[in-house]
């Protein structure tokens, strides 16, 4: 998700049907955190733990390590999550700034990065896995992010090549370097770590980043040839987790004029060719048609786009999840739609974008995706992924 000033602003989303108070409490009930041991592996299409198959669904929570919530904050939202059967949460691994500032991870200085291991850095995000492995849950980490939310690709190409060059982040021999520095001290100090289930190179890579502006070489192999080189390195360094892209799960099918199908100017993601490299353990895709431009029948849509997906895994026969997806707008109607397809399609997993909570220092962000538990879309959330348990134990 790319997060805009509009979508801070978009109201919140009023749902009709609250879910009662006495499902809210069964929803709780029913959650009872297993312990978080082992490390998921992958099994043809399946995800695997211990020798049975493992369902990732769950949630994004983006904000949970970035908006000085206390430990008790973060247990409470790795709750809510938790309640409706969620076993995997999708979050950042990122913050780059120029100004300390809350918590982040990599503060640079005259193109000169310095990872912040202390209270608002890495110990922070110790609190994170913490607070999910409480609750039962494993985390899908984001190791960078296309857009300048908290900083992101755009950071290490001003700093370290003073132009606006997005793309330069994929072939910037000094860019490169830095990346891989900061991936090794993050993903070398959770090795061991069970509560980790997944790591994933950038939310959401593309040639073109937020200000769109590129060098005008980029294309999908560009993209594909930065994939191979690092999810090569973090497997290198950590042989016990699963490695993703963070993509959108955009094709390049040539002649296509559907952006998401034809990729083009500003894209340069091939699904097919990243979903072949054999450091890639698993697919994902986003589904966002609103913003995409579908916006004729974005429900059915939102359907096609789930089953072309599920066809690709079969094809390649490893796991592919719909690790966001969201509309503003009918949204029953639409999760009335998509998640039987997700079930119906075999597609593997899925997480919603995104959860909400409401703590003790307020409501969590809602950029009008936001499911709070008395949402009725919260209720569906346990049905559906009851449903997806189900299948996978079939
Ligand atoms: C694009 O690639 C060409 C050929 O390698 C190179 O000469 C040119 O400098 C590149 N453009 C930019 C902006 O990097
Ligand atoms: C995308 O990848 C597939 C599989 O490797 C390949 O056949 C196809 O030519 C690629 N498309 C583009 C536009 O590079
Ligand atoms: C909501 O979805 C239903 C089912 O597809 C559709 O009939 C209806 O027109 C949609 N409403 C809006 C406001 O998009
Ligand atoms: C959900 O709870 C919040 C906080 O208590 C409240 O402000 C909101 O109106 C409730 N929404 C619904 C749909 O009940």
């Amino acid at each position: 998700m790319r997060l805009t000033g509009l979508a801070a602003l978009l109201p919140a989303v009023s749902i009709a049907a609250a879910a009662s108070v006495g499902d809210r409490r069964s929803l709780a009930r029913a959650a009872s955190p297993t312990a978080v041991t082992g490390f998921v592996t992958t099994s043809g299409q399946n995800f695997q733990l211990n020798g049975e198959v493992f369902t990732v669904v769950g949630a994004n929570s983006y904000w949970v390590g970035l908006s000085g919530l206390s430990t008790t904050e973060m247990n409470q939202a790795f709750a809510d999550i938790a309640a409706v059967g969620a076993t995997s949460v999708r979050t950042w691994g990122f913050n780059d700034v120029t100004t300390p500032s809350g918590d982040y991870y990599q503060l640079w200085t005259n193109g000169t990065p310095t990872i912040n291991y202390g209270s608002t850095g890495l110990e922070n995000f110790d609190n994170v896995v913490a607070a999910a492995k409480e609750n039962g849950l494993r985390l899908i980490v984001a190791l960078t992010n296309n857009w300048a939310d908290y900083g992101g690709m755009d950071v290490y190409v001003s700093q370290l090549t003073g132009t606006d060059y997005h793309d330069y982040f994929y072939t910037d021999p000094a860019i490169i370097a830095a990346y891989k520095n900061y991936v090794s001290a993050f993903v070398g100090r959770y090795v061991d770590e069970p509560g980790i289930l997944a790591w994933e190179l950038s939310n959401e890579p593309r040639c073109a980043g937020t200000t769109g502006t590129t060098s005008g070489n980029c294309t999908a192999v560009t993209v594909t040839n930065w994939i191979a080189e690092m999810s090569a390195y973090i497997k290198s360094i950590d042989a016990n987790h699963l490695v993703a892209v963070g993509d959108e799960g955009f094709y390049a099918i040539a002649g296509n004029s559907d952006y998401p199908y034809g990729g083009g100017e500003g894209i340069g993601i091939n699904f097919t060719a990243n979903l072949e490299i054999p450091t890639i353990d698993f697919g994902t895709a986003h589904l966002y048609p609103i913003s995409w431009g579908e916006t004729t029948d974005p429900i059915e849509w939102g359907v096609q786009w789930i089953e072309n997906h599920a066809a690709s895994q079969k094809a390649q026969n490893k796991p592919v999840i719909v690790e966001e997806f969201g509309m503003t707008t009918n949204m029953t109607a639409t999760y009335e739609a998509w998640y039987p397809a997700i079930i119906n399609s075999g597609l593997t997993g899925d997480l919603i974008w995104q959860a909400g909570s409401y703590l003790s220092s307020g409501p969590t962000p809602n950029d009008g995706y936001t499911v709070y538990p008395n949402n009725t879309v919260y209720g569906m959330e346990a049905t559906y992924a009851a449903q997806l348990k189900a299948r996978n134990a079939a």
